[in-house]
């Protein structure tokens, strides 16, 4: 089952999924599964991983970028060690004609993950960018203060547990305030990720692109890597931007389990196969 979330087990197998995905003119973006780990030893051979991937983007031509989370470079237990680190791979990225998106984890780490890209965006401009989620309240405020600086921006509805003291509990009010946000980036002019794989947010967002003269080049679709193939193929085809995360690695358990925790169909899939074999 989680063959159909996660592209393998090694950089070799997501390379492989990705020329396929970019042969359908779809890019990727890649990340090498992992989160919260607890050791400096740790910490570099995530980003070891990581070097290993910019390289060979670049030397087999793929149309595709990095994805990486803070706690898997050390974010929890030394924020230097993980800013020297991301620092590092946003260097290299530059150097290389690439991108580092730093996905958003849990509130916690709202603050430090925008602070952290706002310093490395001041030193390698249009080579790093973050992601914001339209369950938090705050999110209206950050996104107006990452697009004064040019940072690129990827909206998400947000995939951790959040209080309602901070976060829309109902569904109908996160979607409310992700198309919100999600006409303000669009039109910002600031290239923009528009992660959703909610068709109903997909077709108003259509309709808004056509009546304000949006341009095709000011955002790409964002979806999951196995998640809504149909409708991936079928924005490509009209001329959309779009890209897929492709995640990988031995560490996939806490991303296949977010996946699960987001539709009880695939829980109910899984227990079908199960009782199957
Ligand atoms: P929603 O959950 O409302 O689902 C809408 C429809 O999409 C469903 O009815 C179903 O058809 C389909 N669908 C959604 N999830 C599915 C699943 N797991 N399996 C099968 N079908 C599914 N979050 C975060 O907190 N930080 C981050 O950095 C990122 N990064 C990120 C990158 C990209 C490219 C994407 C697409 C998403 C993220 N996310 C994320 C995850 C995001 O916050 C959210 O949890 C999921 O995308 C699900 O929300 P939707 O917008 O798809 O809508």
């Amino acid at each position: 089952m989680s063959g159909r979330f996660v592209a393998g087990m090694t950089v070799d197998d997501a390379l492989g999924a990705c020329e396929r995905v970019n042969r359908e003119s779809i890019a990727v973006t890649l990340d090498a599964l992992g989160e919260s780990v607890t050791t400096e030893a740790e910490a570099r051979e995530s980003a070891r991983v990581y070097h290993e991937m910019l390289d060979a983007i670049a030397a087999r031509k793929l149309n595709a970028n990095v994805s990486l989370k803070l706690t898997q470079m050390g974010m929890d237990f030394d924020p230097a060690l993980a800013e020297s680190i991301v620092g590092e791979l946003v260097e290299h990225a530059a150097a290389v004609g690439s991108f580092v998106r730093i996905d958003m984890e849990g509130s916690p780490l709202t603050e430090a993950t925008i602070g952290m890209t706002e310093r490395l965006h001041a030193r390698q401009n249009g080579h790093v960018g973050t992601v914001l989620q339209a369950y938090l309240f705050r999110t209206a405020n950050d996104a107006e203060r990452l697009l004064r600086q040019g940072i690129r921006i990827r909206l998400c509805k947000g995939a951790y547990k959040e209080p309602p003291e901070i976060a829309y509990p109902m569904k109908v009010d996160v979607d409310t305030n992700y198309v919100n946000l999600a006409e303000r980036l669009m039109t910002s002019g600031v290239y923009c990720g528009i992660a959703t794989h909610d068709e109903a947010i997909v077709e108003k967002l259509l309709v808004f692109v056509r009546e304000h003269n949006v341009p095709k080049g000011a955002f790409e679709f964002q979806m999951l890597y196995g998640i809504r193939r149909d409708l991936q193929r079928r924005l490509a085809k009209q001329g959309f931007g779009v890209r897929v995360y492709v995640p990988f690695g031995p560490e996939w358990y806490p991303y296949f389990m977010r996946r699960l925790a987001e539709r009880p169909a695939n829980v109910l899939f899984l227990m079908k196969n199960f009782l199957k074999n």
